[in-house]
């Protein structure tokens, strides 16, 4: 199926992918190019309307991101937001210039004319600013659709050409009636049929993925974490038992988690499931070592080695494999065009990137197009339970980061006891869900305590929680006492070897929210 389709350029902001989600959350298609990709890339997506997404530089600045002029003359209509309407301005003829006060946080919208961008939006509305320029003129052709106390020109169009620009951020939340603008521009302005839904992905996934793959067969490591598991389960569901997952036990998972991902795959996916029962090995590898980078060495080396032996025990118990699966999600993809460079995103190690040269497989990535609320979306619709869906992020080397030092069987059980615990306790206080991660880790330091009428010289156990949108910025959640005095106690009740917790009060940054 062919959608009508939005593209956003990008120039840096950090809300270009938010843009995209918003659009799609419409119901209209919309991918992300960078700012200097090529008219005819651009044209050959066919697009019904085109967004020039917010960025940190000066349209006048030298070296300043620009697009060809001659974007305007296509008979597509545009959206600028923030610099993208600033560049809009400069491009065309209008001026720009640095404001005598940046512009920051929420400012109320005066609507002069509440129809196509703004229908539907109230003539006095909460929009969120951030610039440091404004546009002092617009082009020939412009008029002012609506103004804020600071910012005369907070959103301007030229009608005959479908040409718009907004000051304020129309994808954030703060913005009150945001989506809506963005919904106007896609629906009203560029006429896009609200095609994308998570019901036609299925289908047209399920197509292409039979196609692609047609009588071949698919080898698919999966770890029990979101991506690859709705990975499987939409390549399962197109291509049935062609299909085969492996599934590593590296030994440094939280407790019963084995059990459960077995019983996910085999009972309610009714996949088939390789199960690679590992812990030795692994455990053996780590024997002795205490720095965190080589721990995440091993563990992705050991890893890679498992995955090889599986996949060539398969090979010859059912034939050979043609496609290796991925859960690629579109923020990888789009972050390797990017104007802004290699992201610091930490990327999974479940990601089998160095397979051996002689394994020759091709790739089947089926959520390469979808952000993660997408493949959320995806799962549920593909029956996986929302429990599972709505995990907490838990990192690739598993607890073997959060054992301070050196990792042995006995510690491994000790935090697994205690990592329990919090789970338990946050899951009861409602409050899993709302919290981006909350763990245990524990470390080396022991200390003097009492217990009934005993001196113990057992572990400190540390709780960690933070609030976090990506991961890359962090916030220490202000869990209530009742909440942090019932995992204390519990963990020092129930879990021998610990006889001190504390709680970890450090943001990301300056601290990351892993403690190795
Ligand atoms: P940090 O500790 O860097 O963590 O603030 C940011 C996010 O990344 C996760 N993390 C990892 N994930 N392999 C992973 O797959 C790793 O080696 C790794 N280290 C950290 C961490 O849990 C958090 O969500």
């Amino acid at each position: 199926m062919n959608h009508d389709t939005i593209i956003v350029l990008d120039f840096g902001a950090q809300y270009s992918q938010l843009i995209a989600r918003r659009v799609r959350e419409c119901h209209v298609y919309c991918e992300i190019l960078p700012y200097n990709a090529p008219l005819s890339e651009i044209l050959a997506k066919n697009p019904k309307g085109l967004i020039l997404s917010g960025g940190p530089a000066s349209v006048y600045a030298p070296g300043a991101p620009h697009v060809e002029k001659s974007i305007f003359e296509q008979g597509i209509p545009v959206l600028g937001i923030c610099y993208g309407m600033q560049l809009t301005s400069y491009l065309l003829e209008g001026a720009v210039k640095k404001a005598g006060k940046r512009e920051f946080g929420l400012a109320k919208l005066k609507i002069k004319e509440s129809k196509g961008l703004l229908a539907g939006i109230p003539p006095a509305t909460n929009v969120w600013m951030s610039h440091g320029d404004s546009v002092t003129a617009v082009p020939p052709g412009f008029k002012v659709l609506a103004s804020t106390d600071n910012c005369k020109f907070a959103a301007v169009v030229n009608e005959k050409k479908k040409i718009y620009g907004v000051q304020f951020h129309p994808e954030v939340v703060h913005t009150a009636k945001g989506k809506k603008v963005l919904e106007n521009f896609a629906k009203k302005v560029c006429g896009c049929k609200p095609t994308w839904s998570m019901e036609s992905y299925v289908k047209q996934a399920v197509h292409n993925i039979k196609e692609q793959v047609g009588k071949g067969r698919v080898l698919c490591g999966v770890s029990g974490v979101v991506d690859s598991t709705v990975a499987a389960a939409l390549i399962h569901r197109a291509v049935g038992r062609q299909l085969s997952c492996v599934f590593v036990n590296n030994g440094v998972l939280r407790m019963n988690e084995a059990v459960q991902v077995k019983e996910m795959f085999k009972k309610r996916l009714k996949i088939d499931l390789h199960y690679e029962d590992v812990e030795e090995e692994f455990l053996s590898a780590l024997q002795g070592v205490s720095e965190p980078e080589q721990k995440r060495k091993i563990i992705g080396r050991t890893f890679i080695r498992v995955f090889e032996k599986s996949a060539r025990y398969l090979m010859k118990q059912r034939g050979a494999f043609d496609f290796l699966a991925q859960g690629t999600l579109y923020p990888d993809v789009i972050e390797s065009v990017s104007v802004k460079g290699p992201s610091a995103v930490i990327k999974s190690h479940h990601n089998v990137g160095g397979l051996p040269a002689d394994m020759k497989f091709k790739l089947v990535e089926p959520l390469r197009e979808l952000f993660k609320d997408e493949v959320r979306e995806l799962g549920a619709k593909l029956g996986i339970p929302k429990e599972l869906l709505w995990r907490q992020p838990f990192p690739g080397p598993g607890l073997a980061v959060r054992i301070i030092g050196e990792i042995t069987k006995e510690r491994l059980e000790v935090l697994r006891k205690a990592d329990a615990i919090v789970t338990e306790e946050i899951q009861k206080a409602g409050l899993y869900y709302s919290i981006w991660q909350s763990f245990a880790v524990l470390t080396p330091i022991r200390t003097v305590g009492v217990m009934g009428d005993e001196r113990t010289y057992d572990h400190v156990c540390a709780i960690r929680a933070v609030h976090s949108s990506d991961g890359m910025t962090a916030d220490w959640v202000q869990l209530p006492h009742e909440i942090l005095g019932k995992i204390s106690n519990r963990i020092i009740n129930e879990v021998r070897g610990i006889n001190r917790v504390v709680y970890d009060i450090t943001s990301k940054p300056p601290g990351t929210i892993e403690w190795e």
